[in-house]
């Protein structure tokens, strides 16, 4: 097993450490969003990863103006986004739903900060690069002249990850996902009203919780809508995974077509996949080339712990996490995997966090919004 951060860290990054210290370690930083779930995942990291900075702002909505948050030893105020100056932030993660960055992204890109993006508003832009630093970190400075990038849906982000090494070996031609997001991804509200909801029924099973986040009331149910409604009867969440993983990988003519489902889990969105390649699948080279991948674990054994990944058990991870490996019987160019990653981490505030990273050891420094 190989630990993925520090080979990703130690094949791409250390050449360039002493400059990420000193950029870094003036690197003016805004969160908005830092009230809710993806933002409090990213201050978490930023300890974790030992993400330096010089400056960090806090921002959310008036609701939480004036709030304090404790990070680093230091009490940080919590600003209003409508009155907030980002002339000279260098840096924003933005994570307050797609309609507040629909209308503010582009605004506060246009004041000198790059944008990390982690909303749909963005993502299939043709002028925003959409990246998954695992996958298409070349991209990273390709499309910066708009100042913001997008951070992928936070089912793409672990998906295009565990089939980035199948699609290099044996060329990816069509896939078949079926989800099983956890309410965490309808946010700290989400999380809450699940919660709470199902204390409601356990207590009095006539009892019938609020749908609150979500488009059915989500505990002891199954939910196959997540997102809007669109005229092809797919969902948008659907729409999402189809048109970027075509644009992460760069395949305009992959075949994907996906069944998002909504679960009764707190954390970790889960996902059954089925792929189809144009080359013949070899199950030890399957298999080998997914454990020798960095930010993979593999399980390769029968039994839970061994044989598969569950929710319950990966959240808190960094990883993307791969079990229940197949080969179809009856195709032997097709396959399944089992794949399960914290959505939060892996498919947020991690993927952000390694796109700064990237940035930040850029040769161009397009991090200097701020005077330095
Ligand atoms: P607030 O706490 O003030 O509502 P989650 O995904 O956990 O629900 O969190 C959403 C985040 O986005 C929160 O920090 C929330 O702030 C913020 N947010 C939501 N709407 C806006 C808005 N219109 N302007 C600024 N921040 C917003």
């Amino acid at each position: 097993m190989i630990d993925a951060d520090n080979v990703y860290l130690s094949e791409n990054k250390v050449s360039n450490r002493d400059k990420l210290l000193t950029l870094s370690t003036n690197l003016k930083v805004a969160i908005v969003g830092a009230t809710g779930a993806v933002g409090k995942t990213l201050l978490e990291l930023f300890d974790e990863r030992n993400f330096d900075y010089g400056q960090i702002w806090l921002i959310a909505s008036s609701r939480s103006a004036g709030q304090i948050i404790h990070h680093r030893g230091v009490n940080h105020q919590v600003y209003d986004l409508e009155t907030f100056d980002f002339r000279g932030v260098d840096l924003v993660f933005s994570s307050a739903g797609t309609a507040t960055s629909k209308n503010w992204g582009r605004r506060i890109a246009a004041q000198g900060p790059v944008v990390i993006d982690n909303t749909n508003a963005f993502r299939m832009e043709p002028d925003v690069g959409l990246i998954v630093p695992q996958v298409n970190s070349n991209q990273v400075l390709h499309k910066l002249k708009s100042r913001i990038i997008a951070n992928p849906n936070c089912t793409t982000i672990p998906m295009v990850r565990a089939l980035q090494p199948v699609h290099q070996e044996y060329s990816l031609n069509k896939l078949v996902i079926s989800t099983y997001q956890a309410a965490s991804g309808g946010g700290i509200a989400g999380l809450e009203q699940f919660t709470s909801g199902s204390q409601l029924v356990l207590d009095n099973p006539e009892a019938i919780p609020e749908a609150g986040r979500f488009q059915a009331p989500l505990p002891f149910n199954l939910i196959p809508r997540i997102d809007a409604l669109l005229d092809s009867g797919f969902t948008l969440e659907e729409q999402k995974i189809a048109q970027e993983s075509r644009k992460i990988m760069g395949l305009p003519k992959l075949n994907v077509t996906a069944t998002a489902v909504r679960v009764p889990v707190m954390n970790c969105h889960s996902q059954a996949i089925y792929f189809e390649c144009d080359s013949r699948l070899d199950y030890s080279r399957l298999t080998t080339i997914l454990d020798d991948t960095g930010g993979i674990i593999l399980y390769r054994g029968i039994g839970e712990a061994e044989g598969y990944p569950t929710p319950r058990g990966v959240s808190g991870s960094d990883h993307v996490h791969v079990g229940r490996v197949r080969i179809d019987p009856d195709n032997d160019r097709a396959g399944w995997m089992w794949v399960v990653s914290d959505n939060l981490r892996v498919g947020a505030a991690l993927n952000a966090i390694q796109i700064a990273e990237d940035l930040i050891q850029s040769e161009s420094s397009v991090l200097c919004a701020s005077a330095y």
